[in-house]
C-alpha cells in the first residue's frame, strides 16, 4: 500500500554542499572575542548568542571570518548588536589591537558616539591590513576624523549617516581611499589635501541636513574624482553643470531620486567624460535636452520615471542617437505601442530593460536581431504577443538572459529564435499562454542554463528530461502548467545540480521518484498540488512513516512535512542534522512521544509538532534549543507540567500549546524588549527558507510570510488543565499580542497588571474559574480587539464602556453571574455585596517552580537596517494590521491559531 501525499506536499531539503573546516582561532583573538561580545552587551544585552565560552571553533561562529590557511580572524561584521535601551556609548579601540591581521571591520548601527584611544596612540591605524571600515548609521561627530587617519591600505570607508557637520578635512588620509561614503550628514566642505585617484565619492541625501551649495562647489579639490553619488538630493534652482564643471574625469553621476528642475541639468553635457548616468526615480521635471547631449555614454538608466516615447527620439535629439550605449534601463515608465524601431541603431547595446511599460512586444524579438550584441532583454510586465516567425532570419544576438513574462496573453508557441540559442543562463517566460510541451531541448542547447522559469504557461504532457546530464541547471520551475503523468525517475541523474525545484500545481501522478534524494544539492522542492501517491522510501517497512533517512542528512535546514499522512512515531534522533533550524511536521498522524528527535538540533529556530497524535510530555531537553523564537505543540495529547527547562529559552515568541492535556500552574513569564536581526538564511539567491504563518479559525486562515512574522509575538495556552492563579508577572509580556488561556480551571483574580500589556489584540480568559472584579485598568489597552471573560465567576462591575471597551458585547462577559453593568442587562444595585479586591503578590504560591528562572520570552523585533524598517512599515505593516485585525474579528470563544510553512521563493538574478 502506497502512502497517499495528499494536495499540500512540501518537501524542502536545505543541503549545502561546501561545509566549513571546522577551524579552531588563535586563543589570544578567541579571548578578545568575548572582551568585543562584552563590550556589545554592557550592561546586560544577550546579542551574539552564539559565541559560547566552551566552544574553540571561533572561526564557524557567527559574524566572524577568518583566513582559512592562517585561521586568523580578517573579518568582523558586529552590525546592529548594541543594546539599543542604554543609549549613545563609547568604544574602547584597544579591542581590536589583537585582530593584526584584519581586513574587514563592520559596525554599523551601534549608536558608537566615539572611539575611545589612548591619547595619541592611534590605535586602530595598527590595523595595517585593514581595507574596508564601515561605520554607517551611528552617532560619530567629526572628531572620529582624528582617529581614522594614516591607514596604509584602507581602501573604502564608510560614515554615512552619523552626526559629522561643517567642514570635513581629511588632511592626508585619503591617499589610498576608492570609495568614500558620507551621506546622511550636515556637511558643507570637503577638504583634502592629497586626493585620491579613481575616487567614488558618496554625498546621498545632504542637501536635506542643510546647504549643499558649497559643498558642491568643494568638490572641485578632487579633481581626479571618478564616481560621484549625489542621490536624493533637491537640486532645485541649481544648474549641476556649472557646479561640477571642474571634475573633467568624472566618469560615473548618479542622480537617483533627486528633486529637479529644468535648470537642473543645463550645461551637463560640459562633462564629456560622463559614461554612465543614472537618474532613476527622480521628481520634478527632468529635461532631456540636457543629457542625452552626453554622446559617450554607455550606461543610462531612467528606471522608474514617466518618460513616454518620445525620450527615443524627438526632433533632433533622442535615446536612439547615443550609439555608444551598453546598457540600457527604462522600465516602470509610460512607454506604450510597439517596440520602437530606432532602437535598432543601439547597435552596442548589450542590456536593455523595458519592463514594466505598455509596450507591445513581439515573443520573436524581431526588431532587435541586429543588435548583434545584446546579451540582456526583459520586455517583462508588457504584452508579449504572438508573431509570425521569419524562417530565414536567425537573429544576431546571443542572449544569456531573456525575461518575457506577459500578462496572460496568448502566444502559441516557443518563439523560433530560441532554437538558435545555445547561450541563454537565464530564462523566465512566465503567465503567457504556449500550450506546448515541456522544451527539454532547450535545456539541452544551452550548456550553461542555470534559471529556468515557466511558471502558468498552459504547458501540456509529460516531463521531459534531457537527454544527458545537465550540470549548470539549478534553479527550475513549472509550476501551475497542466504536465502529467510520472515525474521520470531518472530526474536526479539527469539534472544533478538542482537546488530548487518547483513543480507544485499540475497534474503530475504516481510516486516521487527515488532518484531526488540523489540530488545532493536539492534545498527547495515543492511538489504540492500534484496527485502523486506511493511511498517515499520503495523499503515497505517503513511505509507511512517519517523516513529515518531525513534525520542522516548533515546538511538538512528547513524541513516542511505538514498536511501528509505520515503516521507512526516520529525518526528516534535527527542525529546528523545539527543544521536543521525549520521543522514543521504540522496536520500528519504522528504518534508516541516527543523522545529525544531534536535532541541534537540546537539550532532550530521554528518547530511545529501541532495537529497530531503526540502523547507524553514536553521533553525536558527543551532547553537544548536554546534558538528557538517559535513553539507549536497544540492540538496533540500531550499531559504533564510544564518542564521548568521551557522557561529557560529566551527568545521564544510565539508559543502554542493549546489543545492538550497538560496541567499544573501557569508560569509566569517575562519579555525582555530585545533586539536582534533577523538571519534566517544567508544566501541571497534563494531566500526560500523563510518562515511564515497561517492563522486559522474555524474556517478562515490567512498566511503571513516572510519577514512580518518577526513582528508577531503570543501565547496560547487554552483548552489544557492547567490551573491555579494567572501570576501577575504575566503583566511585564508588554510587546505580546495575543494571550489565550481560555478553557482551563484558573482560579482566583483577572491580575490588575493587565493593564501594561499595552501591545495586546486578543485577550481570551473565557471558560475558567476566575473570581473577583475585572480590573477597570484595562480600558488602557487601546489595540484590544478580541477580548473574552465568559464562563467564569468574576463580580463586581464592567469596564467602562470606552475606548475598546465601547465596542465588547454582552457575550464576552456572559455566564458570570455577579458581574453587572453594561452592556449586560444586569444593573448594578446598591444590594450588590462588596467585591473582593484582587491581589497583587498571588503568585507565591506558584514558586515551587516558577523561582527557578525568570522565563523572558524575547520579542525579535525587525531591526534589519533603518531602511528596511522603513520599508517594512509601509509595506507590511498595513497588510499585516488589516489581516490581523480581520483575524481577531473573526475569533470566537476560542482563540485556535497555529503555523503551517510555506515556500516563498524570490529568486533574483543579478547582472553585473
Ligand atoms: C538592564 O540594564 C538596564 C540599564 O542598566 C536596567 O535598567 C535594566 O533593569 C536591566 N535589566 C535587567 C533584566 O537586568
Ligand atoms: C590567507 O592567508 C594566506 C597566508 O598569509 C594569504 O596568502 C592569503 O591571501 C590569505 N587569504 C585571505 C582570503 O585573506
Ligand atoms: C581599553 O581597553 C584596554 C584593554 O582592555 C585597557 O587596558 C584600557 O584601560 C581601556 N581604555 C579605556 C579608556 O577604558
Ligand atoms: C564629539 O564627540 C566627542 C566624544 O567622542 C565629544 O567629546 C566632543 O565634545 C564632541 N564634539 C562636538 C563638537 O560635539
Ligand atoms: C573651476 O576651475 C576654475 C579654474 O581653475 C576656477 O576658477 C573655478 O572657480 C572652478 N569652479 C568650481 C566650481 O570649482
Ligand atoms: C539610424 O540612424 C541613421 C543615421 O543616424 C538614421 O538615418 C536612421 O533614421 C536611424 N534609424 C532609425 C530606425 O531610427
Ligand atoms: C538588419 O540588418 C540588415 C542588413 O544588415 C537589414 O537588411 C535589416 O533591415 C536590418 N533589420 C532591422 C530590423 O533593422
Ligand atoms: C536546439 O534544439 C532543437 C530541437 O532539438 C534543434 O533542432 C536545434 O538544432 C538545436 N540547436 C542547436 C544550436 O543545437
Amino acid at each position: 500500500m502506497g502512502l497517499f501525499l495528499e494536495m499540500f506536499t512540501v518537501l524542502v531539503m536545505a543541503v549545502f554542499l561546501q561545509g566549513w573546516l571546522p577551524l579552531g582561532c588563535l586563543e589570544e583573538e578567541r579571548a578578545a572575542l568575548f572582551q568585543l561580545k562584552d563590550a556589545f552587551n554592557y550592561p546586560n544585552g544577550t546579542s551574539l548568542p552564539s559565541w559560547r565560552k566552551g566552544d574553540i571553533h571561533c572561526c564557524s561562529w557567527e559574524n566572524v571570518e577568518c583566513n582559512s590557511s592562517t585561521g586568523r580572524v580578517i573579518a568582523l561584521n558586529l552590525w546592529s548588536l548594541s543594546n539599543h535601551k542604554q543609549g549613545d556609548w563609547y568604544f574602547n579601540t584597544s579591542l581590536f589591537l589583537p585582530f593584526q591581521e584584519l581586513n574587514d571591520l563592520s559596525l554599523w548601527d551601534n549608536r558608537i558616539a566615539g572611539l575611545v584611544e589612548k591619547k595619541g596612540s592611534y590605535e586602530l591605524q595598527q590595523l595595517s591590513k585593514l581595507k574596508y571600515l564601515d561605520l554607517r548609521y551611528n552617532r560619530f561627530n567629526n572628531s572620529i576624523l582624528s582617529s581614522i587617519v594614516g591607514f596604509s591600505s584602507l581602501k573604502s570607508l564608510y560614515l554615512s549617516y552619523n552626526r559629522l557637520e561643517g567642514l570635513i578635512d581629511f588632511k592626508e588620509s585619503l591617499s589610498t581611499l576608492k570609495v568614500l561614503d558620507l551621506s546622511g550628514n550636515n556637511i558643507n566642505k570637503l577638504v583634502a589635501s592629497r586626493g585620491s585617484s579613481n575616487l567614488y565619492l558618496r554625498l546621498n541625501h545632504i542637501t536635506t541636513y542643510g546647504s549643499s551649495f558649497q559643498l558642491l562647489q568643494s568638490l572641485g579639490a578632487f579633481p581626479y574624482l571618478t564616481k560621484l553619488d549625489l542621490s536624493d538630493n533637491n537640486f532645485r534652482g541649481r544648474i549641476l553643470g556649472d557646479e561640477l564643471q571642474n571634475l573633467s574625469s568624472l566618469q560615473r553621476l548618479y542622480l537617483d531620486g533627486c528633486s529637479l528642475d529644468e535648470h537642473s541639468l543645463h550645461k551637463l553635457g560640459a562633462l564629456s567624460s560622463l559614461k554612465l548616468l543614472s537618474l532613476s526615480r527622480v521628481s520634478g521635471i527632468i529635461p532631456y535636452q540636457d543629457f542625452l547631449d552626453l554622446k559617450n555614454l554607455k550606461y543610462l538608466d531612467l528606471s522608474s520615471n514617466t518618460f513616454n516615447n518620445s525620450i527615443f527620439q524627438t526632433i533632433n535629439k533622442g535615446i536612439c542617437d547615443l550609439n555608444h550605449l551598453q546598457i540600457l534601463y527604462i522600465d516602470n515608465n509610460d512607454l506604450s505601442g510597439f517596440l520602437p524601431s530606432c532602437l535598432a541603431n543601439l547597435t552596442s547595446l548589450q542590456l536593455l530593460s523595458l519592463s514594466s511599460n505598455h509596450l507591445k512586444i513581439p515573443m520573436s524579438l524581431n526588431p532587435l536581431y541586429n543588435l548583434s550584441r545584446l546579451e540582456y532583454f526583459d520586455g517583462s510586465g508588457n504584452e508579449i504577443y504572438a508573431e509570425e516567425d521569419d524562417h530565414n532570419l536567425s537573429p544576431k544576438f546571443q542572449l544569456e538572459v531573456l525575461f518575457l513574462s506577459g500578462r496572460g496573453q496568448s502566444v502559441g508557441t516557443f518563439p523560433k529564435f530560441l532554437y538558435h540559442k545555445v547561450n541563454l543562463q537565464y530564462m523566465s517566460l512566465t503567465n503567457i499562454q504556449i500550450k506546448g510541451e515541456f522544451p527539454n531541448w532547450l535545456i539541452e542547447n544551452n550548456t550553461y542554463l542555470q534559471e529556468l522559469h515557466l511558471e502558468n504557461c498552459s504547458l501540456l504532457g509529460p516531463f521531459l528530461l534531457p537527454k544527458n546530464s545537465h550540470m549548470s541547471l539549478s534553479f527550475l520551475s513549472i509550476s501551475t502548467n497542466h504536465f502529467q503523468g510520472q515525474i521520470p525517475s531518472k530526474i536526479g541523474d539527469r539534472l544533478p545540480r538542482l537546488e530548487v525545484l518547483l513543480m507544485s500545481d499540475n497534474g503530475f501522478s504516481g510516486s516521487i521518484p527515488l532518484s531526488l534524494g540523489n540530488i545532493s544539492s536539492l534545498q527547495v522542492l515543492d511538489l504540492s498540488n500534484n496527485v502523486l501517491t506511493g511511498t517515499i522510501l520503495s523499503n515497505n517497512s517503513l511505509q507511512g512513516q517519517i523516513p529515518r533517512w531525513i534525520g542522516n542528512m548533515p546538511s538538512l535546514e528547513f524541513l516542511d512535512l505538514s498536511r501528509n499522512n505520515f503516521s507512526g512515531h516520529l525518526p528516534p534522533r535527527f542525529g546528523t542534522s545539527s543544521k536543521l533550524r525549520h521543522v514543521s511536521l504540522s496536520r500528519n498522524k504522528l504518534q508516541g512521544p516527543i523522545a529525544m528527535a531534536f535532541y541534537d538540533s540546537c539550532e532550530i529556530f521554528a518547530l511545529d509538532l501541532s495537529h497530531n497524535d503526540l502523547t507524553g510530555r514536553i521533553p525536558e531537553w527543551i532547553d537544548r534549543l536554546s534558538n528557538l523564537r517559535f513553539l507549536l505543540l497544540g492540538y496533540n495529547n500531550l499531559e504533564g507540567e510544564i518542564p521548568i527547562q521551557l522557561y529557560r529559552l529566551d527568545r521564544l515568541t510565539l508559543i502554542d500549546l493549546s489543545h492538550n492535556y497538560l496541567s499544573g500552574n501557569i508560569p509566569s513569564l517575562m519579555i525582555s524588549a530585545h533586539l536582534f536581526p533577523f538571519q534566517y538564511n544567508s544566501r541571497d539567491s534563494v531566500s526560500s527558507s523563510e518562515p511564515s504563518f497561517e492563522f486559522t479559525t474555524k474556517n478562515v486562515s490567512l498566511s503571513y510570510r516572510g519577514s512580518i512574522v518577526q513582528y508577531f509575538t503570543g501565547i496560547d495556552f487554552s483548552c489544557n488543565n492547567f490551573s491555579g492563579e494567572i501570576p501577575p508577572k504575566i503583566g511585564n509580556l508588554s510587546m505580546i499580542k495575543v494571550l489565550n488561556l481560555s478553557h482551563n480551571s484558573l482560579t482566583g483574580p483577572i491580575p490588575p497588571t493587565f493593564s501594561r500589556l499595552k501591545e495586546i489584540e486578543s485577550l481570551d480568559l473565557s471558560y475558567n474559574k476566575l473570581d473577583g472584579e475585572i480590573p477597570p485598568q484595562l480600558t488602557k489597552l487601546f489595540f484590544l480587539e478580541f477580548f473574552n471573560v465568559a464562563h467564569n465567576n468574576l463580580s463586581g462591575k464592567t469596564p467602562a464602556r470606552v475606548a475598546q471597551f465601547a465596542t465588547f458585547e454582552e457575550s464576552c462577559y456572559k455566564d458570570n453571574p455577579f458581574l453587572c453593568g453594561q452592556p449586560l442587562s444586569k444593573v448594578c444595585g446598591a444590594a450588590m455585596s462588596p467585591s473582593p479586591t484582587p491581589t497583587l503578590t498571588t503568585n507565591e504560591d506558584n514558586s515551587g517552580f516558577m523561582d527557578m528562572d525568570v522565563f523572558y520570552v524575547t520579542f525579535g523585533v525587525a531591526y534589519i537596517m533603518v531602511l528596511l524598517v522603513i520599508g517594512a512599515v509601509l509595506y507590511i505593516n498595513p497588510y499585516w494590521r488589516r489581516a490581523w485585525f480581520y483575524f481577531i474579528e473573526v475569533s470566537s470563544n476560542n482563540c485556535y491559531y497555529f503555523l503551517v510553512d510555506n515556500i516563498p521563493i524570490l529568486s533574483k538574478f543579478g547582472f553585473s
